[in-house]
């Protein structure tokens, strides 16, 4: 343990260590970044893998102007999908709760459904579902969203680029989320960096991110501004040189675009949703077709030193 200047407590992070802690981990070093006292930034731990999943597909789902309009009238077995789907990509020690790169937003004085989801820290019941329920579907963003019983209001999940663990955990994460798959392979083969200018040689150099945001009520507060910037700060302090993102709202293109001096940001490719059209079954689709965003954007934020 160590004590921050402001008094805080903080505890050094060790994975091991760490397992059968109560929910998040304290951070060491906020880098000057404040959040209102009822709020904290706190590190991503093993026993938040369901509430962060959870969480993650709920705002994908429901909050995303893109996949919620994409999956209209059934992103309540979707999200339920693909959080069971994804617990294998969930459980990889190199993923975003098990790895010490990861981060969330904790609302200390958070209301909770259930006294005994209060008793815990905080509780995910969305194993409970019947993914078969007829009526699922039925007022199901808010049953979804009620199951969410815990304080995590915010996240921001990395992996590092050199580590991106088992294929078999990638390869449950596509299932789950299709659409994700034609986006990387555009970003992939638009991106203008020379192959070989930019990709990591060794872990500890360059982190991808791997999912953003806000629980409904939250939103709009400037918490995901305060995270990032955070994240860019405790990356730059462990020593990584790069982040990329791809930015699929224009709130985190604002964000990622303007970091704080003295790092950069470039714009590398813009995906065109409407338009981005492919094969399936020998005829032409344009699966984004119906998304309320026209574009998304890869982002590559360099932690310059001056
Ligand atoms: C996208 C999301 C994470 C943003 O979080 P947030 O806490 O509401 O964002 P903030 O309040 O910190 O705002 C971030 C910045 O975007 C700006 N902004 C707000 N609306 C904007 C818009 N329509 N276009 C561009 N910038 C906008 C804000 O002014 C702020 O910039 P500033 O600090 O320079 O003023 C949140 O809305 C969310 O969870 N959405 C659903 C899930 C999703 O789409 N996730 C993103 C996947 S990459």
């Amino acid at each position: 343990m160590t004590c921050r200047k402001d008094g805080i407590t903080a505890t050094k992070w060790e994975p091991s260590k760490h397992r059968t802690m109560g929910p998040g981990a304290p951070i060491q070093n906020n880098h000057g970044v404040e959040l209102p006292p009822r709020y904290e930034i706190r590190l991503v731990t093993p026993n938040l893998a369901n509430s962060i999943s959870a969480l993650s597909f709920f705002t994908h789902y429901f909050g995303s102007p893109i996949w919620s309009a994409i999956y209209e009238g059934r992103q309540t077995r979707e999200a339920l999908k693909a959080y069971h789907a994804c617990k294998p990509f969930y459980d990889m020690p190199e993923m975003a709760a098990r790895n010490g790169l990861s981060f969330c937003i904790w609302d200390k004085e958070f209301g909770f459904k259930k006294p005994e989801s209060a008793t815990k820290g905080g509780a995910c019941y969305w194993d409970d579902f019947d993914i078969d329920d007829p009526n699922l579907e039925v007022n199901g963003r808010q049953k979804l969203l009620d199951a969410l019983d815990f304080p995590v209001v915010g996240f921001g999940l990395s992996f590092d680029k050199f580590k991106p663990g088992d294929p078999k955990g990638w390869e449950a994460a596509s299932e789950a989320t299709p659409l994700n798959g034609p986006m990387g392979k555009y970003y992939e083969t638009h991106d203008p960096r020379p192959k070989g200018s930019w990709e990591p040689t060794a872990v500890g150099q360059v982190i991808e991110r791997v999912g953003s945001g806000m629980r409904p009520g939250y939103d709009g507060k400037g918490f995901m501004q305060a995270l990032s910037k955070f994240i860019m700060l405790e990356m730059k302090s462990r020593g990584y040189r790069a982040i990329q993102i791809n930015c699929g709202a224009p709130q985190m293109h604002r964000i990622w675009s303007n970091p704080p001096k003295p790092f950069r940001s470039s714009t590398l490719v813009t995906f065109p949703t409407w338009i981005f059209e492919m094969e399936e079954d020998g005829r032409k689709i344009r699966p984004y077709e119906k998304s309320k965003l026209s574009n998304l954007y890869l982002v590559w934020t360099e932690l310059l030193d001056h």
